[in-house]
């Protein structure tokens, strides 16, 4: 059996359309998925839209809309965005569907038969943006006596008779799988985090609804429908045929290896989830990593303000993996970060146009007028060529070990270190000066070039697979070689004599009409 890994991003809500928050979770895990694809793994990567619960239904009754009606237009967007930035999810879930509700209410039965759940009745603080239950000690007096949640959700007050989940049973096991899985919550100030609100104590969690139409129903309840988070967070076993647990995707994929989740959402991934698994008797998943937010020029991002970024304006501004680059780039993998054009721009003309574009131009440039327009001779490799190579292998290393972090920026820093050391290497080789005193070593430089940019290409195609393809193909690299375990293996290396296409250029530089008639 090969190695298996399960990835998912957080079903996303169809209140509002979508925006740089969600593409920005479903590149990262595409970056995920696609390296451990090319690096052997068996992965499904799941997708999807979470469409009950109050804040949905509130949405469609203000659009005028019949809320399925609303929810199948939205979740049709969310679906094309991942499809626009190029995301290779393998399912995309809805939890209005069929499959979902049966996961569901299986779960439930087995809560319910482990005598983890019992009838009470609510009355307490709901807020609806949040779709979360807080305690009076977690909120603030806001204007005209609202009270406000940690997020700045409204919070308004709920009495209804509900289904309690016995969260309070859970806390010490909770507690005690966290000190045995150290890397289950990542990263780690998101894990002092939820380590210390389990310790402050945990109560029972109200887990159905009676004031709302739109949810699973409760089995043999009536009148009652699930929490939308106990139904949301079930979509992870949904995809993967549960309750049968005999499915063949079920046996290869849970636990899941990541669920990735933004830092707003880290207490349902992280608290809840794991205590209904193990209720339910099933594996917690391996990690939950909480990314941070974007902010937009310095502002946080919100409807409101009018600052919400589209991706497809983006995209169509900056071009795909240009944007793809900037989101896994721009911000080390878990802390907030801040959008700007400035810095978009930056990142696109200096490191994707001059570093790497560059580095493939001037040395493609060079082979198809130099050589024939094929992959140059190897016979006169020096130590330096062999040392430039050396580091393009040490990087796909690096850049593994990092992976197993979802350390993305730094495993891109990692990659253009070696893109600096291939750039200087060219000026000191100098190969347009060998090409009358030394002829046969202009060929080794050029190859070594070559050679290098396929071990390179290689690495960075999980980050931005269509331009990595584009300069795979300039190096008549065959689809079958285009994995990780090629990037080092002696009979995957480019072969002399062997016909190149005429280069074109891979990143564009970013020059609007106004500046770049100066
Ligand atoms: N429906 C729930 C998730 C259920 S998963 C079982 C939900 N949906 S959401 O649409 O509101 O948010 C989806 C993701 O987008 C969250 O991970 C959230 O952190 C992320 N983002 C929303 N705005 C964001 C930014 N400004 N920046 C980065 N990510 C942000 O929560």
């Amino acid at each position: 059996m090969s190695k298996s890994f399960y990835i998912t991003t957080p079903i996303y809500y169809v209140n509002a359309e979508p925006h740089i928050g969600s593409a920005y979770t479903s590149v990262a895990c595409d970056v995920m998925a696609r390296f451990k694809r090319m690096d052997g793994y068996q992965v499904m990567f799941l997708s999807g839209t979470d469409e009950y619960g109050q804040k949905v239904e509130q949405a469609a009754a203000k659009n005028g809309m019949d809320p399925q009606a609303f929810t199948d237009k939205l979740s049709q967007k969310f679906r094309d965005v991942l499809a626009f930035m190029n995301v290779s999810n393998d399912d995309f879930i809805r939890t209005t569907e069929d499959r979902h509700k049966t996961a569901c209410q299986a779960l439930w039965k087995r809560l319910e038969e482990s005598g983890n759940i019992y009838l009470g009745k609510y009355a307490g603080w709901y807020a609806m943006r949040d779709e979360a239950y807080y305690g009076v000690d977690e909120l603030r007096d806001g204007p005209n006596g609202k009270k406000i949640a940690p997020s700045g959700a409204e919070c308004e007050w709920v009495e209804e008779p509900s289904y309690f989940f016995k969260l309070s049973d859970w806390g010490d096991k909770l507690l005690k799988f966290y000190d045995e899985n150290p890397d289950f919550i990542m990263p780690q100030s998101r894990r002092n985090e939820v380590i210390s609100f389990v310790k402050s104590g945990m109560h029972d969690l109200s887990i159905s609804r009676t004031a709302l139409r739109w949810g699973v129903p409760v089995p043999d309840a009536p009148g009652h429908v699930m929490y939308v988070w106990l139904d949301a967070l079930t979509n992870y076993l949904t995809a993967l045929g549960f309750p049968d647990q005999n499915a063949e995707k079920f046996k290869t994929f849970w636990p899941a290896d990541v669920h990735m989740v933004g830092k707003d959402i880290v207490r349902f991934h992280a608290v809840y989830w794991p205590a209904f698994l193990m209720a339910a008797g099933l594996q917690p998943p391996k990690r939950v990593y909480a990314h941070g937010w974007w902010t937009n020029e310095g502002q946080k991002i919100s409807k409101s303000l009018g600052n919400v970024i589209d991706p497809y304006a983006l995209v169509n501004t900056y071009g795909l993996d240009q944007t793809r680059y900037f989101l896994m780039r721009e911000v080390p993998f878990g802390n907030d970060g801040d959008f700007s054009h400035d810095a978009m721009i930056r990142r696109t003309n200096s490191e994707l146009a001059n570093d790497l574009g560059n580095l493939a131009q001037r040395s493609l440039s060079m082979i198809n007028k130099n050589c024939n327009a094929t992959v140059p001779s190897n016979a006169r490799m020096a130590d330096t060529d062999h040392a430039l190579l050396r580091d393009a292998d040490n990087a796909l290393q690096t850049a593994r070990d990092l992976f197993e972090r979802q350390a993305f920026s730094k495993a891109l820093d990692a990659i253009w270190e070696v893109i600096g050391n291939a750039n200087r290497y060219v000026d000191e080789q100098a190969p347009w000066g060998l090409k009358k005193t030394d002829p046969e070593r202009m060929q080794a430089v050029l190859y070594t070039l070559a050679e290098c940019l396929r071990r390179l290409a290689l690495i960075i195609w999980p980050f931005m697979p269509d331009s990595m393809d584009k300069l795979l193909d300039q190096l008549n690299v065959p689809a079958s070689n285009k994995t990780l375990a090629a990037v080092t293996a002696a009979n995957c290396q480019l072969v002399p004599g062997t016909a190149l296409p005429v280069p074109t250029g891979i990143f564009p530089r970013y020059a609007p009409a106004e500046t770049a008639a100066q």
